[in-house]
């Protein structure tokens, strides 16, 4: 969504709120955001919501007290990469299919040319109403994008269809409209990341140097092309990624625990985290003091992730081996002994590539006996070959 200049328009539904999500998740993905309201959706939520959420005037009036120069709403049609109406009342839907143009939204819909979304929400007797079903059909007939309502509890607790769609199914829409292909969509990713810390006192532990950057870039990348994402991170010093579940652990123990509550209806598993292999027996309850004598920990095998779900997911697991040496030979034997449906191999002591690097040189065995070498890449590019190579294969 980067640098994609979009208008919102906001219309007035109980679901008014809901935009705001929407408007900082296009915010966070970089998009440049301006918010036009109607009159009836500035009676569920305030101008200023939008004009901070946006860094951005809000449009409410086609005749403003202190008019510019010019016809603002045909300048401002000329420089949108898109639309997107949410949400979208009945009333909205049917005057721009038969091109009433009578105030700043109907107007500006009607003077826009651009990719536009609507996003209904409203009672269900509304959605059921032939005028109503008449005029999606003219928008849609007309190349606009109008999404279906959930169906479910509607604001007056009737149950119907009328509810506004989930905000991953408004956020696919939008990347629908700038073409993004989105082959996981209604798909279910899971991805762990970044290292486990095992602890031997309270303020010491046993770790790697893993940065979680391919990780974090595999996640991305899928809820890029529709997934719905869920990302199990190890401690790592990256932001939180926007429309992803994010869940923070810190133990092999915990990723395990949180893999096997998440992986049962997951799609592809993405094993993407240096888990620990080894944790202390015996993790001291106070600081360990410090004397002259030579001093052991005590270590036992931490929980195998991968093994500990063997026949509990029915996606696709691709699994990772960071190698020091033997790769392809230690790649082929994992894929093996794990049960799992690719190994991504990489190196650790080559330059540019591994664990803290933002490039990587991998190469995927698939237990179809295929493998492919990926050249050395960023690791987002890197991402979406591994995402196109075991989604094909
Ligand atoms: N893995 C796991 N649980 C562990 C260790 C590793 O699920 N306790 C997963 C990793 O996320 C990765 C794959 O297993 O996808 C391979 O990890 P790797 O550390 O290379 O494999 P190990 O079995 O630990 O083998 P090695 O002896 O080379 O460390």
């Amino acid at each position: 969504m980067k640098n994609k200049n979009i208008l919102i328009i906001v219309t007035g539904s109980i679901a008014a709120y809901k935009a705001c999500e929407v408007v900082r998740l296009l915010r966070k993905e970089g998009a440049n955001v301006q918010v036009m309201m109607s009159k009836s959706a500035l009676e569920f939520v305030g101008k200023a919501t939008f004009a901070a959420l946006t860094n951005n005037e809000v449009i409410t009036e086609i005749f403003p007290d202190t008019p510019k120069a010019g016809l603002e709403h045909i300048e401002m049609a000329m420089e949108l990469d898109a639309i997107v109406v949410v949400p979208a009342t009945a009333n909205t839907i049917c005057k721009t299919a038969n091109g009433v143009a009578d105030d700043v939204v109907s107007t500006t819909l009607s003077v826009c040319e651009q990719p536009t979304l609507f996003a209904p929400a409203m009672n269900f007797r509304m959605w059921q109403n032939p005028a109503t079903m008449e005029a999606v059909e003219k928008l849609r007939k007309k190349g606009c994008m109008v999404l279906d309502p959930e169906e479910g509890q509607l604001a007056s607790l009737h149950e119907g269809e009328g509810r506004l769609p989930k905000i991953i199914d408004i956020m696919n829409g939008i990347r629908n409209l700038f073409e993004m292909p989105l082959p996981l969509a209604g798909k279910k990713v899971l991805v762990t990341a970044g290292p486990t810390r095992e602890a031997i006192d309270p303020v010491r532990f046993i770790s790697n140097r893993s940065s979680g950057k391919m990780g974090y870039a595999l996640a991305e990348k899928a809820r890029n092309m529709g997934a719905s994402v869920i990302l199990i991170s190890g401690p790592v010093s990256l932001p939180p990624i926007p429309e992803i579940e994010m869940i923070y652990v810190e133990t092999a123990e915990e990723m395990g625990v949180s893999v096997q509550a998440n992986c049962n209806d997951a799609d592809h598993l993405f094993m993407v985290a240096a888990v620990a292999d080894y944790s202390p027996v015996n993790p001291a309850d106070q600081k360990i003091k410090r004397n002259s004598e030579n001093k052991s920990i005590e270590l036992k095998p931490a929980l195998d992730i991968l093994k500990s779900i063997k026949g509990k997911t029915k996606g696709k697991v691709i699994a990772f081996a960071l190698e020091t040496h033997d790769g392809e030979s230690e790649a082929q034997r994992k894929l093996v002994e794990k049960g799992v449906d690719f190994i991504v191999l990489n190196y650790a002591n080559e330059e540019g590539a591994g664990f803290e690097s933002s490039t990587n040189r991998v190469t995927i065995f698939s237990k179809s006996g295929n493998q492919i070498e990926l050249k050395k890449d960023r690791k987002d590019r890197i991402a979406q070959k591994i995402i196109e190579y075991t989604l094909n294969n």
